[in-house]
């Protein structure tokens, strides 16, 4: 297994490219099971979930090309994919596949509309928490699927098709929002989403959704109004960047100082996370072609945050946040309200030297003057980008292990660093 090594200390400078969003890119290539025709997504970001889910892909049928280098004038944009579902062969994710990673039981919804059956495995992925698929089939349900569990798998069918219905959502759920609807989008009439996830990553597959040619109101809002389709056509469709790759490259900025300009970065995709930022004391300011982060030898300044659904402070930067606030000039609190099992980097962040007390969903970190290099172990995919972050603030050499978790959801994650100054190498297993 591959392992990252980071000696702390080097300050930032330079520009980095950032890559596009991996929450929009996978709902995004699961859209490409609502239509027979070809759908192009670009910026496509180089990740082992996105190839993981395209392998999941390919096994109901997805025929899947990505287009070769091009001489690009701009060198953030990522892949093209061209995805076409002409035949699905199989409608059973298998729970080899679906284990692997959570977001890939999003096929579920898709399926049942296309084909009217679907057998998908109950999900696995990061361990944060016990992560039920209620929501799912709640909003499934509300649009005419009977739904089983049988050995492990849910079993959906909609024999007479998917009809629109309301759906209200009890709680915020990016998961069920995406399922309801892109589902929604091939069912009979309309469908009202009620209490919907806001994230932009919905709000980019609601886009690309509505150039397949389903008629969608009020994208950006908690309330979602689509008119199913019936049948939906090709498109092309450029993936959003990715806005918690770039407010984890921001704290990185802020906790090793210096001063870097995240090249295709989108500054109105971060308010909250920014806004946390500058309380710290960082500088942030948007630019023609994406966002600057500075810091000068100022020490950082604590602050109390609690993670929220969008447009709240994201659960998916907390562990970032908290790495930073281990340096700052007092005490911070932290409470993390989506995930009840998210604080596994607090004792691998404890082996740095850093001082966190857990209570419950809380976390109260006094900063420290120093951390100091150890090895640690990446346990979740943010987790692990946070001892990124601590490794560049601690005196020596900090050594994480795992770093697989890091490879699902970070692109070139330590050539993007070293070349913005950092000391980081991936020392390659075997
Ligand atoms: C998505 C993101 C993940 C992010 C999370 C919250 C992707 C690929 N993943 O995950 O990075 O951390 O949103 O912003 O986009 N819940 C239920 N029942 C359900 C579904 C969810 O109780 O049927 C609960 C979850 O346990 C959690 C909360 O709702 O406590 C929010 O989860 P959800 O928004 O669904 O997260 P994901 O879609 O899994």
């Amino acid at each position: 297994m591959d392992r990252i090594s980071i000696v702390g200390g080097k300050q930032l400078s330079g520009s980095l490219a950032i890559s596009g969003a991996k929450n929009a890119a996978l709902p995004l290539m699961i859209a490409s099971l609502l239509t027979s025709e070809r759908l192009t997504l670009k910026n496509v970001p180089n990740l082992a979930d996105v190839n993981t889910l395209a392998r999941i892909l390919r096994n109901h049928g997805v025929d899947l090309a990505v287009d070769g280098k091009r001489a690009d004038p701009s060198p953030y944009l990522g892949e093209t994919f061209h995805l076409t579902a002409r035949d699905i062969v199989d409608t059973t994710a298998p729970y080899e596949m679906v284990s692997r990673m959570r977001a890939s039981f999003w096929v579920l919804g898709p399926l049942l509309a296309r084909c009217g059956v679907a057998r998908v495995s109950m999900p696995g992925g990061c361990a944060i928490g016990t992560r039920p698929v209620d929501l799912h089939l709640m909003g499934l349900k509300a649009l005419g699927a009977e739904i089983e569990i049988d050995g492990g798998y849910v079993v959906a069918k909609a024999t007479k098709g998917l009809k629109g219905a309301r759906v209200s959502f009890p709680k915020v759920s990016v998961g069920a929002t995406h399922a309801v609807l892109m589902a929604a989008a091939l069912a009979k009439g309309e469908t009202v989403i009620e209490n919907a996830a806001r994230e932009p990553e919905i709000g980019d597959v609601a886009e690309c959704l509505a150039k397949m040619g389903c008629k969608m109101e009020g994208i950006g809002t908690s309330t979602l109004r689509i008119q199913g389709a019936g049948r939906l056509e090709g498109a092309v469709h450029t993936v959003l960047p990715d806005r918690i790759e770039t407010g984890t490259y921001a704290f990185a900025v802020a906790a090793a100082g210096g001063d870097v300009e995240l090249r295709g970065a989108r500054k109105s995709l971060l308010d909250t996370a920014f806004a946390a930022l500058e309380q710290a004391g960082v500088t942030i300011a948007e630019t023609e072609h994406g966002v600057r982060i500075a810091r000068n030898g100022r020490g950082l300044q604590p602050i109390a945050i609690e993670t929220q659904p969008y447009p709240g402070f994201p659960t998916d930067l907390q562990a970032q946040l908290m790495a930073l606030m281990t340096r700052a000039e007092g005490t911070s609190v932290i409470r993390e309200t989506i995930f009840e099992n998210r604080f596994m980097h607090v004792q691998e962040l404890a082996r740095l030297g850093a001082d966190i007390q857990l209570q419950g969903d809380t976390a109260t970190v006094r900063g420290v003057k120093q951390l100091r290099g150890a090895q640690v172990m990446a346990t979740d995919l943010r987790a692990s980008v946070s001892l990124v972050i601590a490794g560049l603030m601690a005196e020596g050499k900090t050594t994480i292990n795992r770093v697989y978790h890091l490879d699902r959801g970070f692109e070139r994650l330590e050539q993007k660093l070293s070349g913005c100054g950092a000391d980081i190498e991936r020392l390659v297993s075997g």
